[in-house]
């Protein structure tokens, strides 16, 4: 191998990519709400909400995780779900849910990874009682 080729190594593609971008979130992200409202355990915490915003910017963030163009323009994850009294055991239904979607959209084993670890490490800044919650 030359050095000019050791040098210029193809683009990675991004898992964004791999996923098939926008619309594929997209279509996650509506399948993932749908089991959260028919989830008798969280759909009230979603009673006044504006579903539309919620899933635009949901899409936002899971693009910005997996390394998409995208940039998450909404609150921060603590200032998104405090004093709305979410507990772990609902973080984990919510979790559980989610990759259930991701699962069902047959997503490379990778993406699923990063989405799935990106979103465990934000358990302290979204449910109350978690033990490794920051002040
Ligand atoms: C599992 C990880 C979670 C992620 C990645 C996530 C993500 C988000 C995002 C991106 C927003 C929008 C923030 C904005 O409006 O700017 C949001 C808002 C919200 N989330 Fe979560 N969330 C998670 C867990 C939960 C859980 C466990 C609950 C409740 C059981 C919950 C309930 C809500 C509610 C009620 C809103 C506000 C909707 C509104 O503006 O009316 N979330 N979340």
């Amino acid at each position: 191998m030359g050095v000019l080729t050791r040098f210029h190594k193809p683009k990675t593609a991004s898992l964004y990519t791999a996923v098939g971008g926008h619309e594929a979130l997209e279509v996650v992200v509506e399948d993932f709400y749908c089991r959260v409202l028919d989830d008798d355990h969280l759909a009230s915490f979603f009673a006044g909400s504006d579903m539309k915003r919620l899933k635009a910017k949901l899409v936002e963030l899971l693009a910005s995780v997996l390394g998409g163009p995208e940039l998450y323009t909404g609150e921060s994850m603590k200032q998104a779900h405090e004093d709305r009294g979410i507990l772990m055991r609902h973080f984990t239904l919510m979790t559980s849910h989610l990759k259930d979607s991701l699962c069902a959209a047959g997503w490379p084993p990778e993406a699923v990874a990063q989405i799935l670890g990106f979103v465990a490490q934000q358990a302290g800044d979204i449910a109350v009682d978690n033990a490794t919650a920051r002040v």
